[in-house]
């Protein structure tokens, strides 16, 4: 790796802006409903904390559109930084400005302040030079943990880093590195990924480059019903991208897919995603126009199972079906078990995104993985072969220095 350990850099009485990925998710009453990002960030700040320096911590928290939005604010997730640190965690509702400079400059040696969400502002995700500098004239260095986010070139993910040249990469972007990379240069084969998900907007990318880098792409969740309709099937009333149907038909109709790609031959149908109907098994071609999929079948958990238990790399990111709904969770369930299955046997497998790990924490298979991946679209990016901007940023002080 070209940039700079957090072990390398010199932080002992000096202010670091450590940029974390907080974006947790919420439930309705707005209560953090999973911690994972929290906690796994926490080696990086209890090392700084040990080590004296003055933590200024920012993140975003989901897309309040560049305003503030009391319902995304970050303070319950400071109260839970508190409980997890065992140390008091400042507070600034000013993220740039005087206030937060004053804020800032108070803190003592091991102290911690955390900033309110930093898409309260249009500049973070404009990567405003201006808002970029101010937030550099928090700190005195840089620390970018944010793994989850390096994907986004926005103002404390990579115009901060004009600013301050003083800066590397946190513990946990370190090992998200190190374990996905090792998928992405000369993974031990045979590759399996499974890619699931509501939509196929946003992977339409990720389909069509993982496809020559895998041995098998194994697709579920709702999806797969664009790829149904492609095949010229009756969908039902399941979900379908209409404009992604030409899409579904392009990636059908390459050289490689017929080898490589594995649509579910069978799913659950349901008269809705409630689960008051608790659904039954039909094959792709039979389902019933008053019906709607909701989960992939047993045949295709089969054939599923089946690729998992010779592949020796496992990537695996997006839900088989509606899996919060109990009764339609099988699937998604099952996968995560052959997973755990696989790594049992000696694979490498890696799972990325929010519901793919809440779903690996519900099947209890959590130590059974290599390695649970905070990032999703960041994780994705980075296996099509993508360059991460808050990565490249991170790089570009090695080479300024060489
Ligand atoms: C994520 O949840 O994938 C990251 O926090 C990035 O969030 P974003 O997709 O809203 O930029």
């Amino acid at each position: 790796m070209r940039f700079r350990t957090l072990r390398s850099l010199d932080v002992a009485g000096r202010r670091v802006f450590v940029r974390v990925d907080f974006n947790v998710p919420l439930t309705p009453d707005g209560a953090i409903a999973d911690d994972t990002r929290i906690v796994s960030s926490l080696p990086t700040l209890r090392y700084l904390i040990e080590k004296g320096a003055r933590l200024i911590v920012a993140s975003h928290l989901g897309r309040p559109k560049g305003k503030p939005d009391p319902g995304l604010s970050l303070a319950p997730v400071r109260e839970r930084l508190e409980r997890c640190l065992r140390k008091p965690v400042r507070f600034s509702e000013a993220i740039v400005g005087p206030e937060a400079k004053r804020l800032a400059m108070d803190l003592s040696d091991g102290d911690v302040l955390l900033l309110e969400n930093l898409r309260f502002d249009p500049r973070e995700e404009a990567n405003d030079p201006g808002f970029s500098r101010e937030l550099a004239l928090l700190a005195e260095a840089y620390v970018n943990d944010a793994f989850g986010a390096a994907h986004r070139a926005h103002a404390s993910t990579v115009g901060i880093t004009g600013t301050i040249a003083d800066r590397a990469a946190g513990l946990l972007l370190e090992r998200e590195l190190e374990a996905l990379g090792k998928l992405l240069e000369g993974p031990e084969r045979p590759y399996a990924a499974i890619l699931g998900g509501a939509k196929i907007s946003g992977k339409i990318d990720v389909l069509r480059n993982l496809l020559p880098r895998v041995d098998r792409l194994m697709i579920g969740g709702g999806m797969m019903f664009t790829f149904v309709r492609a095949k010229g099937l009756e969908t039902g009333r399941s979900l379908v991208e209409e404009d992604k149907v030409p899409l579904a038909k392009e990636i059908l109709a390459r050289p490689d897919a017929e080898e490589k790609l594995l649509l579910p031959i069978d799913c659950i149908v349901a008269a809705d995603a409630s689960g008051r109907d608790p659904g039954h098994a039909v094959a792709v071609d039979r389902i019933p126009k008053d019906l709607a999929g909701v989960d992939i079948g047993p045949e295709s958990v089969r054939e599923i199972l089946e690729a998992l238990s010779t592949a020796r790399t496992v990537f695996w990111n997006g839900p088989m079906g509606v899996f919060e709904t109990p009764a339609f969770a099988e699937g998604t369930l099952r996968v995560a078990k052959g997973v755990a299955q696989a790594t049992a046997r000696g694979a490498f497998t890696v799972v990325g995104g929010g519901d793919s790990i809440a779903a690996i924490h519900k099947a209890g298979v959590e130590s059974q993985v290599s390695h649970c991946s905070t990032g999703g679209g960041a994780s994705l990016e980075f296996l099509e072969g993508r360059v991460l901007p808050g990565v490249a940023a991170l790089e570009s002080v090695e080479k300024a220095a060489r």
